[in-house]
């Protein structure tokens, strides 16, 4: 639901008249009364520094900007006392007092920490996705947030960007279901209630995209990739009623995000009937200097022309939008236009109707890391991990006998909530080693570290930038090596625990090499020369490049970065208190020369062979086959699935129609289970060359052991169209061959023509 556009209709009906349809009329009236100065003082976004837990509430300048009406809202300040200082100085110190927005990068649970959006992705939960982010925005209002920098919907098709962590994946199409269903959840069916939030979508535009997955790097893209690939998730948020947009740190088309009138204007606005307010990413208004596109106040007026209503920290809007106004560079009406559209998502959020009503101190008590909460965190965990490989059937594992825990991940605190978890506690989180004493207390469990996450001092200062996550041993790696054999060797099964540390990916945490560490590769090879059964907990915030540890006889569960519920949740998996049941939503590659790799590509006019040999004077490699190691969709479980009897129930449809494709699924092993079955779609013949086969529809299904299932997928009309030459989104008459199965492999097809 669009909350203006509805409260428009509403206001239309009673008053009757044309202007209610645009405007709010309480808005209206306060710009009447606004100075310049104060309207510019809306379009400031700022944070007193030094985070949720440390900082000052309100430091000195900032105060005194609220007091003189120069500040929009804040972030970086948490806690329904702190907040109030923040909003009183606002509400009863400035002339107008009018309430802040107090924003928070919520992007996996508040305190409540949940898996890492690439791990929650592969749940392929609609319905789990939005109860994590009703929960998150249930915890983050009851600290005083009213805005959320979330969902972050950005495609990423290049494991080297750190950020790929922080979103869903490298497909359109479950992107958008899950960028619809964070902003279900975070804004709920009320902004006004006390427990939703404005969500902000971000980072528009293709950020993702960055040249060489260098963080905030240079995007260069044609519109049709755009239209087709990029843009849609972005835009299936605005159409679940996002209330705003946050724009990129790259350019599009040559122009930055948060400049850039076509983006933020002619197709946000004008084509998608975006009402909302658009907000810049930190400080992302003054880097268009370094851009190369004019000084602070040249800057400041091209954003505020094209469309940036705030500007995040850098006071660009602040200092220069006064001056330029005087000299014609802005209007008043840009201005006002801006100042508009914040005060409105303040009158949504009910903050003009009660400032303080997110203000109970009571709430936090009642409503943070409640048992409830965690117990939804260990769920979200259990369904996020992903079964890469089960040798032997090593996996489950019984709760009895000997185990050797082992692996520089096994017992650490401080990694296990993941990149950017700001609001997290790690002190909070359970490690591996204590939920597998929770969960398996019938065995005997032993830890030896066996390896540090990487013996490069140089790579460690980096990743700890920000805090100790790679703690390089007092011991020599070749004593806690032997350490960890030593142990192997007395045990009847090893569980190494390998992997990234938690800011080895994320914000700024780019790689240029993603497999696993050398130290840890080491680890590994040792414990599999010992003979004894192997399984590794591989985490990570990104696909890893792992093909040698794939040949070797251990079975993989890949757990991305938990949440608070790490330990737990990884044990109910390991000891088979649930079957795994999580999918890849982002292809894994043999080496980083094969990037970008992904399901969607185009075919070419020279195809690769089809058996993956290499053929002189067509479409691949000499070193390496095209196929990645693992495709997106993947996931075992413990059990087994069989599919059969693919059939559309018609061979013919006008446009227009819907078309229906029904499978049998098969739990033909020894364990109940879920399954994600998945339809991708192939459009034969077009004017504009047809990827390989697109995901246009999933469904997640139980099936007993021994138990067949019929799953119908039904695709739209909207499902055969695609952005043409015209960026027109249109079907076009021909062939298309339907796939369904358990990854985007899935082999099971059949063909029907659209007339
Ligand atoms: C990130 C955004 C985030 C913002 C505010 C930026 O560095 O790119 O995702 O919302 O900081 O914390």
């Amino acid at each position: 639901m669009n909350y203006k556009k509805s409260l428009f209709a509403i206001l239309a009906l009673v008053l009757g008249s044309a202007h209610a349809q645009q405007r709010i009329p309480e808005v209206e009236q306060l710009l009447q009364k606004m100075t310049i100065d104060e309207k510019i003082g809306q379009l400031n976004l700022l944070t007193p520094g030094g985070g949720v837990a440390t900082g000052e509430v309100v430091s000195e300048n900032v105060g005194t900007k609220i007091k003189a009406g120069q500040v929009g809202g804040l972030f970086g300040v948490a806690g329904p006392d702190r907040v109030r200082k923040a909003q009183e100085l606002a509400v009863k110190e400035s002339r107008l007092g009018i309430p802040l927005l107090i924003g928070s990068d919520v992007i996996h649970g508040y305190k409540t920490t949940y898996p890492i959006p690439l791990g929650l992705s592969s749940s392929w939960d609609m319905d789990l996705v939005e109860q994590a982010a009703q929960m998150a925005a249930r915890e983050a209002t009851a600290d005083g947030i009213n805005w959320n920098f979330s969902p972050m919907v950005d495609i990423a098709r290049d494991p080297r960007w750190g950020r790929i962590a922080e979103g869903a994946g490298e497909d359109p199409y479950l992107g958008s279901k899950i960028a619809e269903a964070m902003v279900k959840g975070y804004q709920g069916e009320d902004l006004a209630a006390s427990h939703t939030m404005l969500a902000c979508v971000k980072h528009f535009a293709l950020y993702g995209a960055a040249e060489a997955g260098r963080d905030y790097g240079s995007v260069d893209m044609g519109k049709i990739k755009m239209f087709n690939q990029y843009l849609p998730p972005y835009q299936a948020a605005i159409d679940a009623g996002a209330a705003s947009v946050m724009s990129s740190f790259n350019d599009v088309d040559g122009v930055p995000a948060t400049g850039n009138k076509w983006l933020l204007t002619d197709l946000l606005r004008d084509q998608w009937g975006f009402d909302g307010f658009v907000v810049s990413d930190y400080t992302s208004l003054n880097e268009m200097i370094p851009h190369g596109l004019g000084d602070l106040q040249a800057v400041s007026a091209l954003a505020l022309k094209a469309g940036l209503d705030m500007d995040m920290v850098g006071e660009g809007f602040l200092s220069t939008l006064k001056k330029s106004l005087e000299e014609g560079k802005v209007t008043e009406t840009d201005i006002t236009n801006a100042c508009r559209r914040v005060l409105e998502a303040k009158y949504i959020s009910g903050l003009f109707n009660d400032p303080y009503k997110y203000l109970d101190s009571k709430r936090p008590e009642k409503d943070i890391l409640t048992d409830g909460n965690r117990a939804l965190s260990r769920k979200l965990a259990t369904r996020s991990f992903v079964l890469l490989k089960n040798h032997n059937n090593i996996l489950p594992l019984a709760k009895e006998g000997k185990i050797a825990l082992v692996g520089p991940l096994a017992d650490s605190r401080e990694n296990m909530l993941g990149t950017w978890a700001p609001t997290g506690d790690f002190n909070l989180a359970v490690t591996i080693l204590e939920g597998f004493n929770n969960v398996a207390s019938g065995a005997t469990i032993q830890y030896a570290k066996g390896a540090n996450i990487s013996d490069d001092a140089d790579f460690a200062k980096n990743v700890n930038s920000l805090g100790e996550r790679i703690l390089i041993d007092e011991r020599s790696p070749e004593t806690m090596l032997q350490e960890a054999v030593d142990l192997a060797k007395t045990s009847d099964v090893v569980v190494a625990v390998v992997g990234e540390a938690t800011e080895m990916s994320g914000e700024s945490s780019s790689r240029t090499d993603i497999s696993i560490p050398e130290s840890q590769k080491k680890l590994i090879k040792a414990l599999v020369a010992t003979g004894k059964p192997v399984a590794l907990v591989l985490m990570s915030g990104r696909p890893l490049t792992i093909p040698e540890e794939f040949d070797m006889p251990v079975s993989i569960l890949q757990v991305w970065h938990p949440g608070v519920e790490a330990g737990n949740a990884i044990a109910d998996v390991v000891f088979g208190d649930y079957n795994p049941s999580g999918k890849l939503t982002a292809t894994w590659p043999v080496n980083v020369g094969q990037i970008p790799v992904y399901h969607s590509a185009k075919v070419t006019g020279r195809p690769a062979p089809e058996s993956g040999e290499f053929q002189k004077f067509r479409s691949n490699y000499l070193d390496v086959p095209n196929a990645p190691l693992l495709p997106f969709g993947y996931g075992l479980s413990y059990t087994t699935f069989e599919y059969s009897n693919l059939k559309l129930n018609k061979k013919e449809i006008n446009q227009g129609e819907t078309i229906s494709a029904t499978v049998t699924v098969t739990n033909t092993g020894n364990y109940d289970g879920e399954e994600v079955v998945q339809l991708y779609l192939r459009d034969v013949v077009r004017s504009i060359t047809p990827p390989k086969r697109q995901l246009k529809g999933f469904q997640k299904v139980m099936l007993k052991k021994g138990e067949s299932k019929e799953v119908t997928i039904t695709l739209s009309a909207d499902d055969l169209k695609f952005y043409n030459a015209q960026l027109e989104f249109a079907s076009e008459p021909g062939d298309f061959e339907v796939f369904m199965g358990t990854d985007s492999d899935a082999e099971l097809s059949d063909t029907f023509t659209l007339k």
